[in-house]
């Protein structure tokens, strides 16, 4: 059977490594996933991803001899580099482009988080080898969807663009994911007419894949630093400033759902013309506050103090002077995200009895997320919460 290239920018992170993992472990054993890192030498950080290779190996009995994972160099910042890029993407069938600089404060914002995966973007769409590349995802954020300037009782869908986020009110990160997943967009518009006015011009799917804050497992160290900070913050009891509403959602249900999505772009007809597509990921929407006490309550902690510890009023009076509106407005704010279009997109209505059939995709109880988020972080990378005081203490 030929193999499948599929390629995975930023694949050392903690989203983009779910994802590798769970090509490496669960899509057809033709298919390779080529991670595209910075430092294609840092062992490090690739151990996990190379444990996940010898794994399905291991289960399903085959040999080494294709292998399953290979590792390509790719970085954002390195724009004299055509050449790394192209060898990159070469072959690719499907192109899954991760890697950004996840920043929330920089006092150089432009150049450190902007630029950068704006720069980044711009050379996956001119380098993608189009006389193989069928799909292109495109890992964006809640981040290009929630938008400050609407009432809290909107409640946030596929439909709705970032149109509040800015350099100049704080939240460069919002401001870059908004304006790199509009250039995928014009992108995707563009590859549309290409395609209907040129017979031969090869159909090349593009979907935006837009989670809420990822919990779950950490692959490696670094990713306790990444998202499930916020559960680390919980396990050590250190401030989280605020009570901060967020919409959540498991990296491993985002990984299985970009394998659906990929999957089903190579099983599909060859010819058929597709316009972009967007999917928010958010399983629920809770206060920090409330998933702290889910984290109480997991029997699997029980011997721990986990709680979320918040900054005293009056101290986070006298910050809020020195927030930008970006911070205010977090705090301020309950922005409600709406994740059920993800799940209907796998169920599909039976053509004879009308009667819908679910092809699988759900998300994980968030539960589960933060109970496995904690575990890994206790079990596998040192992280040692504080113990509940006894009575006798
Ligand atoms: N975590 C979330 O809650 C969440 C939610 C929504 C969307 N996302 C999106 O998911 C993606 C990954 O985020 P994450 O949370 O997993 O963050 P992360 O763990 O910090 O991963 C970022 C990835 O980007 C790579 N990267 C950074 N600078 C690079 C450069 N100059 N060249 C090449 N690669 C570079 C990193 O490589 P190194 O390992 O070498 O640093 C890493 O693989 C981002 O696009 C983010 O916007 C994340």
């Amino acid at each position: 059977m030929e193999r499948v290239v599929v390629c995975v920018t930023g694949a050392t992170g903690f989203v983009g490594g779910h994802i590798a993992v769970e090509l490496l472990k669960s899509a057809p054993f033709h298919w390779v996933v080529r991670a595209c890192v910075r430092c294609s030498a840092d062992d490090a950080k690739l151990s996990f991803l190379r444990a996940a290779e010898q794994e399905r190996e291991q289960k399903e009995g085959r040999a080494a001899a294709c292998a399953r994972l290979e590792i390509a160099r790719f970085d954002i910042d390195d724009d004299n580099n055509e050449q790394q890029d192209r060898d990159a993407f070469r072959d690719a069938a499907i192109v899954v482009h991760a890697a950004a600089k996840v920043a929330f404060e920089s006092s150089q914002a432009d150049t450190e988080i902007v630029q950068p995966s704006l720069r980044g973007t711009q050379r996956v769409l001119m380098h993608l080898d189009r006389s193989t590349t069928r799909l292109l995802l495109f890992l964006s954020s809640i981040a290009a969807v929630r938008s400050f300037d609407q009432p809290d009782t909107h409640v946030f869908t596929e439909a709705d663009w970032n149109s509040w986020s800015t350099l100049a009110n704080g939240d460069a990160y919002g401001y870059a994911k908004t304006a790199a997943e509009r250039m995928v967009r014009d992108f995707a518009q563009a590859e549309l007419q290409k395609q209907q006015q040129h017979r031969g011009h090869v159909p090349l799917q593009v979907v935006s894949v837009n989670p809420g804050v990822c919990l779950g497992p950490a692959l490696a160290k670094a990713h306790t630093k990444a998202s499930p900070l916020i559960v680390r913050q919980m396990l050590f009891a250190n401030s989280l400033v605020a009570d901060q509403q967020l919409a959540v959602v498991d990296a491993r249900d985002v990984a299985r759902f970009v394998r659906m999505v990929a999957e089903r772009a190579l099983a599909g007809p060859s010819a058929t013309y597709v316009d972009y597509q967007r999917f928010v990921l958010v399983c629920d929407n809770l206060l920090l506050s409330e998933l702290a006490a889910l984290l109480h309550n997991c029997a699997d902690l029980a011997q721990y103090d986990v709680r979320a510890v918040f900054d005293h009023p009056f101290k986070l009076w006298c910050k809020s002077w020195l927030m930008s509106p970006f911070w205010r407005e977090s705090f301020a704010r309950r922005c409600v995200l709406d994740g059920s279009h993800a799940v209907s997109e796998f169920r599909q209505a039976e053509s004879a009895s009308g009667v819908e059939v679910d092809t699988g995709f759900s998300y994980t109880d968030i539960r589960d997320s933060l109970r496995d988020t904690a575990l890994t972080m206790i079990r596998e990378f040192g992280i040692t919460p504080r113990a509940k005081a006894t009575a006798a203490s």
